[in-house]
């Protein structure tokens, strides 16, 4: 499709929210208007697009979103779409709306089911990065994580006080499913005593060491923090393990989804701004099918391969700075 034909455009969001996905649609609507062309919102994901759930965007249904967590276009995980057939539909359904392109704000999973419209059908697609996991390859950075980081850091900073106050050691789980992307930052913020990456094995007595070589030292609490890994939960298994095996009592917190919503920090609002902007623009341009990606500091498209898979050990270069830490 060349620049003269794209004359409308899709957005939607897919898979868990993440905050600052507001300013994204704020911006690829904005843009999309500025440059000649209708919009149309697509409700609840890959699950309102086969429900035909599509609103006509202006510039001002976009007004007053940003500061706001979630997403005014709500989201879903549509297990139907993994269906080539059910995909088909999805594009009969965008073309009868006479919508010549779909940008699509989501995970890696998210992509998938973009990417496929593409290359199943040549239907123009643009992905943005939405995800607290930052979990995505081709790119440093998605949509969400800055935020979802500073969250947990206020509730840990919070529990400090009681750890401290109580003489209490805790175990706080934190979000990011396989990615310790949140689990590493959270950690090293709050001057966590150990923090526990299960892709990496949990290394039970090593946790107990920490915890006694505080005490030794005057210590009267320590906070381990958890990635929770494919399965929310470890952190039960901790605490048993340090009560049964090294008699230390500690108390579980998982933060859960109070890290998924909230009010976006300026970071997550300019990166979706500019994603948003960049979204657009690439659609208008023709370059697609690519998802907008933040690397060596600057927002730009790459390749869809290239941010197809979930990235893996993000906490590798920072594990000597880890353990310097935490002594
Ligand atoms: P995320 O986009 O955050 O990674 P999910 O992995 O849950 O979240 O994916 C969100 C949605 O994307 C799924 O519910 C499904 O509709 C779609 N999706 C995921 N993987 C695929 C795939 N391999 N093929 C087609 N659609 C997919
Ligand atoms: O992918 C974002 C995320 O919040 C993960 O960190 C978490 O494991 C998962 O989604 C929770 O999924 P749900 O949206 O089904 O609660």
């Amino acid at each position: 499709m060349t620049k003269q034909n794209m004359k409308t455009i899709g957005l939607l969001c897919s898979g868990g929210d993440s905050p600052g996905m507001n300013c994204a649609i704020r911006a690829v609507v904005r843009t999309a208007l500025g440059e000649g062309l209708e919009v149309y919102g697509i409700r609840r994901g890959y699950q309102g697009l086969l429900e035909g759930d599509f609103i006509p965007m202006d510039a001002s249904s976009v007004g007053n979103i940003m500061q706001h967590g979630g997403t005014i276009l709500q989201t879903s995980r549509c297990p139907d779409f993994h269906d080539p057939e059910v995909r088909k539909e999805a594009v009969h359904l965008l073309k009868r709306k006479k919508i010549d392109g779909l940008v699509v704000i989501g995970g890696d999973g998210s992509f998938k089911g973009a990417i496929a419209l593409y290359k199943e059908h040549g239907f123009p697609v643009v992905g943005i990065p939405g995800t607290i996991d930052n979990d995505i390859s081709g790119t440093n950075y998605t949509i969400g994580f800055d935020t979802a980081v500073q969250t947990a850091i206020e509730a840990v900073d919070k529990i400090r006080d009681t750890a401290h106050a109580h003489a209490r050691n805790f175990i706080v789980e934190v979000m990011g499913r396989r990615s310790p992307a949140i689990a590493l930052h959270v950690g090293v913020c709050t001057g966590a005593e150990n923090i526990v990456f299960p892709t990496r094995g949990v290394d039970y007595d090593q946790i107990a060491k920490d915890i006694k070589r505080g005490v030794e030292r005057g210590k009267n609490s320590s906070i381990i923090i958890v990635a929770e890994g494919k399965k929310a939960g470890l952190s039960y298994d901790i605490q048993k393990n340090l009560l049964e095996k090294h008699q230390i009592e500690a108390h579980v917190c998982i933060l859960g989804h109070i890290q998924r919503g909230g009010n976006p920090t300026s970071i997550d609002r300019f990166l979706a701004s500019k994603m948003g902007f960049v979204a657009a623009k690439a659609l208008i341009n023709g370059d697609y099918p690519v998802v907008t990606a933040f690397n060596d500091g600057e927002v730009g498209i790459t390749p869809f391969e290239n941010c197809l898979e979930t990235k893996l050990e993000y906490e590798v270069p920072y594990m000597e700075l880890v353990k310097a830490l935490s002594i």
